[in-house]
């Protein structure tokens, strides 16, 4: 076999097969000496072409380069037009898709990234790993929805780029593929605890690009811990420190949420124009079994004075007794949020029965000017008027007075209707400037929003969170937790 087989190069093609046997271990051939010399005289002379090709190439594209920057910073990504092939946005116009808005955050973030000129905060990653962001986007409308939507909200109008991912697979899947720029993971608090004890989760030794703990944050209605790295790694919807003081000084994190955007949508109604309407909180028939905790047992709905009472209630098949809704009750059926908010809007007083607690419905009512009777359900006989020792329906609201809060204590029929009167004769209004108020009346429908609850306070602890030196706080904690021997340990 002639030597110089060596020189051709293999064409790949199945005919020439025997070309490749030179590359398998085992089957080599011998090369003599001149047919070596040939060999490497003309792979010299390949090589020297190879590298005067590779030279000038870098240098195409070394002034290709310069030429961009400083031309068109956004050449680089236009000329070779890469984004429409990733993460295509199918439904541009839809907002309720979690995948297309993904896929919408992938090109705000890529476009900027290849052009350099990424706004403040648009590479910082939050990762929302709970169905309550992406049920919220798609319209659900549950306590945490709503929660969760005005944390989106507030992370959106800062400028940070928020991926959902709404379950662990989907998270270890997302993280893995830019660990760097993910600043914190929102997820619920069981899920945190799987993706603690996951080893293709969270980031150990041997999976690298897992979540590290410390990126973990709960997101829990409730009090109490929900995180494998306790209540500093919870977030909760209200100042439970300051609602409830008998905390121990352990609370979880305040993040709270803000109604302010939502409501400011919908139009308010002078109180003048509304009706001597009142409406009852309560869209489900059980909240007003007095084994369900109802706060009026053998009061009278029928309101001593002119008034209708309302509301909207869903009957469940437990709950079909219609003896249950009390005399005096105008019941609407179920309504949409929508119809919520209409009727709520035409009423002068949101009246509580107990449950549901800490619902974000108060809140909206005081946004449109609708004043909220709260039962006060707990109190201490010894000491009646100190209100850190009352148990209320809405203990964030329980700290409020009328104009906005009248707290009631439970069973009082004389109490409730006096301060339903109360709020009747006395609507959340504000004076007008001199002017309007000489052609349109002296006052006007006021809304009523917590300061801890303007979108602008929602911001300012968002991005606190965020920015947060989680990793610092989870050092002392690790450091803390191998001195004591308590507590799980964890890696960084
Ligand atoms: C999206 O909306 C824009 C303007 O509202 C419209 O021109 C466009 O056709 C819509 N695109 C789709 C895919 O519906
Ligand atoms: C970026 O986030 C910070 C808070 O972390 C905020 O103060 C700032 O306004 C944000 N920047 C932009 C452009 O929204
Ligand atoms: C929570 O963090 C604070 C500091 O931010 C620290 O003082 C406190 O001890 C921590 N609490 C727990 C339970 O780890
Ligand atoms: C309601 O009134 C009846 C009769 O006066 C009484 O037996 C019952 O205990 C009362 N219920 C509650 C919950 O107070
Ligand atoms: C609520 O119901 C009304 C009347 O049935 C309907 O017109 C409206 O579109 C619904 N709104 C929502 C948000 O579902």
């Amino acid at each position: 076999m002639p030597n110089n087989d060596y020189e051709r190069l293999p064409t790949g093609s199945k005919d020439d097969a025997d070309e490749w046997e030179g590359i398998v271990p085992g089957n080599r051939r011998s090369i003599s000496y001149e047919g070596f010399r040939t060999w490497f005289r003309q792979s010299s002379t390949i090589l020297l072409v190879a590298a005067a090709f590779a030279l000038l190439a870098s240098i195409i594209f070394t002034v290709d380069l310069v030429y961009a920057r400083s031309h068109d910073s956004g050449r680089i990504l236009t000329s070779y037009n890469f984004l429409p092939y990733l993460w295509p946005v199918g439904l541009p116009n839809r907002t309720d898709n979690w995948e297309n808005e993904n896929s919408k955050s992938m090109h705000a973030l890529l476009s900027c990234m290849a052009s350099q000129n990424c706004e403040q905060n648009r590479t910082s990653i939050v990762l929302l790993s709970t169905s309550r962001f992406s049920n919220g986007i798609a319209g659900d409308t549950s306590g945490e929805n709503i929660w969760a939507m005005s944390v989106l909200t507030a992370l959106r109008e800062m400028g940070y780029t928020a991926i959902f991912a709404p379950d662990n697979y989907e998270l270890a899947r997302t993280y893995r593929q830019y660990p760097d720029l993910v600043k914190i993971v929102i997820l619920e608090g069981f899920r945190s605890k799987e993706c603690f004890n996951n080893g293709r989760c969270i980031k150990t030794t041997s999976h690298p690009l897992g979540v590290p703990a410390w990126k973990l944050l709960s997101f829990h209605f409730w009090r109490g811990a929900e995180s494998p790295l306790g209540s500093n790694w919870t977030l909760s919807p209200e100042d439970y420190a300051r609602i409830v003081p008998d905390h121990n000084g352990v609370e979880n994190v305040y993040l709270g949420y803000s109604i302010e955007r939502t409501c400011k949508r919908i139009p308010i109604m002078p109180s003048s124009e509304r009706p001597q309407q009142a409406y009852i909180l309560a869209k489900d028939l059980k909240y007003f079994k007095s084994d369900r905790g109802f706060a009026w047992n053998n009061v009278s709905f029928v309101p001593p004075y002119p008034l209708s009472v309302m509301s909207g209630i869903r009957y469940n098949a437990d709950t079909t007794e219609p003896d249950t809704l009390p005399h005096g009750i105008t019941d609407l059926g179920p309504l949409n949020q929508t119809q919520f908010y209409t009727q709520l809007g035409k009423s002068r007083v949101l009246i509580g029965i107990g449950h549901p607690r800490l619902s974000p419905s108060p809140y909206d009512a005081l946004c449109m000017g609708v004043p909220f009777i709260n039962p006060i359900l707990g109190w201490d006989d010894n000491d009646p008027d100190n209100r850190f020792k009352w148990e209320s329906q809405h203990d964030a609201l329980k700290w409020e007075d009328p104009p906005y809060v009248y707290n009631v204590r439970k069973d009082d029929e004389k109490g409730l209707w006096a301060a339903i009167k109360e709020a009747l004769d006395h609507p959340i209004e504000r004076f007008r400037a001199f002017l309007s108020s000489l052609l349109e009346g002296l006052t006007v429908a006021s809304r009523y929003i917590l300061p801890s609850m303007t979108m602008d306070a929602l911001k300012h602890r968002v991005a606190e969170i965020v920015e947060r030196d989680w990793k610092g706080q989870a050092e002392e904690l690790l450091a803390e937790r191998k001195a004591s021997g308590k507590g799980q340990l964890f890696e960084l």
